[in-house]
């Protein structure tokens, strides 16, 4: 039976790789994908975050399924310097395409403009690269609409709309190098600031400006000790001064919050509303033991998907798939971007989103 169906699979085999090679030797682009498939760069800012831990290994798995080889390599603990090198070596070692998440958007106009010059088209993953022409295209989230869920959270759990309040609220964001911080922010104030102008809400530390709330390196270190100033400037407890919200523009942030808020007396019967992003294994910890109360899931999968398909689309010649000629512009013009949707993840649907889908395993939360 088996050699009955033996020749013509491998000659359906032979088929498809008699088409892989043609299509490869008439891709456009670097010159050796012929013989190897080609060679990807992947620069991922740090390991220090989870997130990039996955984005990183994901990239390296679709790729690598793909046919690609990989050069993956991560930026230090956010070190700028560290990420520009590890950038030159990729372009000195001819990889066909670039993709970066940068740890600062503003820093890489330099060795990009290498890379133009080499010919090598550069993907901008999850965060826009500025001020450089280099970019050619760019694969995140929306961004915004990431902000506004956080804020319509806070609007909702507070009922905004029908009470008088005041409700007390302070509020975190990420690194100021980051761009997409650029529409976060803004997307949750697109919902919260009309409260702060009629007195719903109250920021007792008059900290409502993007950068006075900025968090460097998106530090969780950082945010609990800014969190700690603001529980002693303000006296926030849970017996004293009532604060019932903060809106944290990611989950690293909103775990430095929730560490200097347990510090300081609360609990999960009195916590306020903190929002998030990534649904970080810590995070959703915190969400099952009642001290966070929302995050905003990103599938990284996805996300790597979207940058595979890009870069075959790209190796093959063709325009890969674009949702937004519109709201990206580098400082150069627009870039063409995908953006995938987001979700907002709560202790409601955690188990369906993060553990029946298979992105955790019931272990990593529950060990
Ligand atoms: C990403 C977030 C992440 C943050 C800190 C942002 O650019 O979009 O998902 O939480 O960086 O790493």
């Amino acid at each position: 039976m088996k050699k009955k169906y033996f020749r013509p699979v491998v000659a359906v085999m032979l088929a498809i790789l008699l088409v892989v090679g043609l299509a490869a030797c008439g891709a456009g682009g670097g010159g050796n994908q012929a013989d190897d498939g080609g060679r990807i760069g992947v620069s991922m800012p740090t390991r220090s975050l989870q997130r990039w831990n996955q984005d990183g290994e994901n990239l390296q798995r679709l790729l690598e399924e793909a046919g690609f080889e990989v050069d993956l390599q991560f930026g230090g603990e956010n070190e700028v310097p560290v990420q520009v090198a590890q950038i030159e070596n990729m372009i000195a070692s001819g990889v066909d395409v670039l993709i970066i998440a940068a740890i600062d958007g503003d820093s890489l106009t330099e060795v990009l403009a290498t890379a133009e010059e080499a010919g090598i088209p550069v993907i901008a993953y999850d965060r826009l690269i500025m001020n450089t022409t280099a970019v050619t295209y760019y694969a995140t989230f929306d961004n915004f609409l990431v902000g506004e869920m956080q804020g319509r959270f806070i609007e909702e759990a507070l009922d905004l709309p029908n009470q008088p309040g005041p409700f007390y609220i302070e509020f975190f964001t990420g690194d100021p190098g980051d761009n997409n911080i650029n529409f976060f922010f803004p997307g949750a104030m697109s919902i919260l600031q009309q409260y702060l102008d009629d007195g719903t809400l109250v920021a007792l530390s008059g900290q409502t400006d993007i950068l006075q709330v900025a968090t460097p390196g998106w530090s969780t270190e950082a945010a609990q000790a800014r969190m700690e100033n603001l529980i002693s400037m303000n006296n926030y407890s849970p017996t004293g001064q009532q604060l019932h919200a903060v809106m944290c523009s990611n989950d690293s942030t909103a775990q430095g919050v929730t560490n200097a808020l347990v510090n300081a007396g609360f609990t999960a019967d009195n916590m306020p509303i903190i929002t998030g992003q990534d649904c970080d294994i810590i995070s959703v910890r915190n969400m099952v033991a009642g001290l966070q109360a929302m995050s905003v899931f990103k599938d990284t999968r996805t996300l790597a998907a979207n940058v595979v398909e890009m870069v075959i689309a790209i190796m093959e010649g063709n325009e890969p798939p674009i949702n937004d000629r519109e709201n990206y512009d580098n400082g150069t013009g627009i870039i063409p971007t995908f953006l995938s949707v987001p979700v907002v993840g709560t202790i409601e649907n955690y188990r369906e989103l993060l553990i029946d889908s298979g992105y955790y395993t019931e272990d990593q939360i529950y060990s």
